[in-house]
């Protein structure tokens, strides 16, 4: 994955648990770098070792840390440079869902290698949404849940609830999570 995304994983883990709690989990995870280049790729597998090094370091279960990191990469992309490319992706929370492979594609002109999920969303209400996930990666629905949550804090959505409905399996060929709203 990009660097942008294990800059975001160390600004999360310094700016909220501190700079110590940091250098544990890089030294853990074997990243000898002095800090990530956001433009460049690293193997996905580090972030992965990143997460599941957090996890042990933080004392917290890996499916909290990659939800915390999905809302915090909300704040974390619109103060990073990318605000534009957020706000063009939608003035409500449903145009925003509606536009998200867009929002990627857009990415994908800066960053060319990037292998981006795919989303569509369906049974949309005046107050609620479902929203399918497809993905290369493995085990990234945690990360897809916080996104939401951040994604409804954005749009100010009162009494939000993000559910997973539909767990990818022999069955279904992908995971599907169902958004509501007051
Ligand atoms: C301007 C804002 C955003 C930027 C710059 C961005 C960029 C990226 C980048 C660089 C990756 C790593 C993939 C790779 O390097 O191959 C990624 C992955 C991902 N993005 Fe975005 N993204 C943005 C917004 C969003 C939003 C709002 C969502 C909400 C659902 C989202 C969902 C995901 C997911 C789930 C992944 C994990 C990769 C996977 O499932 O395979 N992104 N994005």
């Amino acid at each position: 994955m990009y660097g942008l995304v294990n800059k975001a994983i160390q600004d999360l883990i310094s700016t909220q648990f501190g700079e110590d709690k940091w250098l544990e989990i890089k030294k853990l995870s074997n990243f000898e770098d002095d800090f990530f280049i956001g433009l460049q790729t690293y193997p996905d597998e580090l972030t992965y070792t990143m997460v599941k090094n957090a996890s042990k370091v933080l004392g917290a279960d890996a499916s909290v840390v990659m939800q915390a990191f999905g809302e915090y990469w909300i704040l974390y992309t619109a103060n990073e440079g990318y605000g534009d490319m957020l706000s063009l992706s939608g003035d409500t929370f449903t145009e925003f869902l509606n536009n998200l492979d867009m929002l990627h594609q857009r990415v994908n002109n800066i960053m060319p290698d990037l292998v981006a999920p795919q989303f569509s969303t369906r049974n949309e209400t005046e107050n609620s949404i479902q929203l399918e996930y497809r993905s290369k990666r493995a085990g990234l629905c945690p990360m897809v849940h916080g996104l939401l949550i951040g994604l409804c804090q954005r749009f100010k959505l009162s009494n939000y609830e993000v559910k997973q409905i539909v767990h990818k399996d022999a069955q279904n060929d992908c995971d599907v999570f169902s958004i509501t709203w007051k």
